[in-house]
């Protein structure tokens, strides 16, 4: 027995090294993991996939956007992503790039993931409380501009009515060195960016900003008074685009049964508003032009003889001035 126990265990011994050798070798030789094997994802491939993905969740743009999203994920401008093609995409982006396109996929506009939207030369901050400034926006501070020829060099005073991001004021203040302006929104979360993007502009430090109802805590008599106020007819909103109905505040769009409430209100005000020969640049919607220009003549004031196009030809700011 004795003998058999001490020829036994020596076996035992060795075969159990022999297993554990074997299974050494065979782990040494299983094929490697998924990760291991996965191809090295660069950030080129990576951008063609977003783009790819864009694409068949419908987005009109997908180069453009992928480019956009992806020098966001990764913090690069675009000629530090283009520089950057080759190197390999970091895994703690993947899921952030992912998250990324299903916003966009869902019609979320690129500035409102990015967070911040150009305008006249400004990188304004946006959030969810902002309207997002417009290209056709500008025909107003173009218009403005074009109507105080030798005034601009004036100290003018001047007011943004429903200021949102504080687009206009900002634009305005840039290009009127002289010019100390405030801006009004009934939105406090609107204000709050505003003040932001002030805080982020030389000119900024000329702005002040005040929660009131249209004009309402606004005192002295303004030079110049701005506004792009929400003129979509309430009943039209259901049927805008995603990007404009699903992720621009209500509160920016809606004006009312004709679109016409806010005109109504600023129109009445204005003679308080606007100093004796003083001037008043309004941003209008797609047919709204004959309208406006009644409220306004009710009101006392002498409308520009035709509103100015924006790029797409469209009237899109009416002028109008208080008599000396
Ligand atoms: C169409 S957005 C324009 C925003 C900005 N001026 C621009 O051009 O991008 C209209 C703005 O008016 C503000 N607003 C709406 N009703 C208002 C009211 N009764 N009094 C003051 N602001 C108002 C909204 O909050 C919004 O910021």
């Amino acid at each position: 027995m004795m003998a058999r126990r001490k020829s036994t265990r020596p076996r035992l011994v060795r075969k159990a090294a022999t297993r554990a050798a074997s299974k050494s070798a065979a782990s040494k030789s299983a094929p490697p993991s998924a990760a291991a094997t996965a191809p090295r994802v660069t950030v080129a491939i990576a951008r063609r996939r977003l783009a790819d993905l864009l694409r068949a969740a419908g987005c009109e743009n997908p180069q453009a956007d992928a480019r956009l999203l992806m020098g966001h994920a990764l913090g690069l401008d675009h000629a530090a992503l283009v520089a950057a093609a080759a190197r390999e995409l970091p895994p703690a982006c993947v899921a952030e790039i992912a998250a990324l396109a299903a916003r966009r996929g869902a019609g979320e506009p690129i500035a409102r993931i990015r967070g911040h939207r150009e305008f006249w030369d400004m990188s304004l901050a946006v959030s969810a409380d902002v309207l997002l400034p417009r290209p056709e926006s500008e025909t107003v501070v173009e218009e403005a501009l074009a109507l105080l020829g030798e005034a601009r060099a004036r100290a003018l005073r001047i007011a943004d009515i429903g200021t949102g991001s504080g687009a206009l004021l900002l634009a305005l203040l840039t290009e009127l060195p002289g010019a100390r302006g405030i801006g009004t929104d009934c939105s406090h979360g609107a204000l709050a960016i505003a003040r932001t993007n002030a805080g982020a502009t030389a000119a900024g430090a000329r702005a002040a900003f005040v929660a009131c109802d249209f004009g309402a805590a606004l005192g002295c008599a303004f030079d110049l008074v701005v506004s792009n106020p929400p003129y979509i007819p309430s009943g039209d909103i259901a049927g805008l685009d995603v990007d404009v109905r699903a992720y621009d505040p209500l509160l920016a769009l809606d004006g009312g049964r004709d679109g016409l409430d806010a005109y109504r209100a600023i129109a009445a005000d204005a003679p308080r508003l606007i100093a004796p020969g003083g001037l008043l640049v309004l941003e209008i919607g797609i047919g709204q032009e004959a309208r406006v220009r009644a409220l306004l003549i009710a009101a006392g004031l002498a409308p520009a003889p035709a509103a100015r196009n924006d790029l797409a030809g469209r009237p899109r700011a009416l002028a109008a001035w208080r008599n000396p």
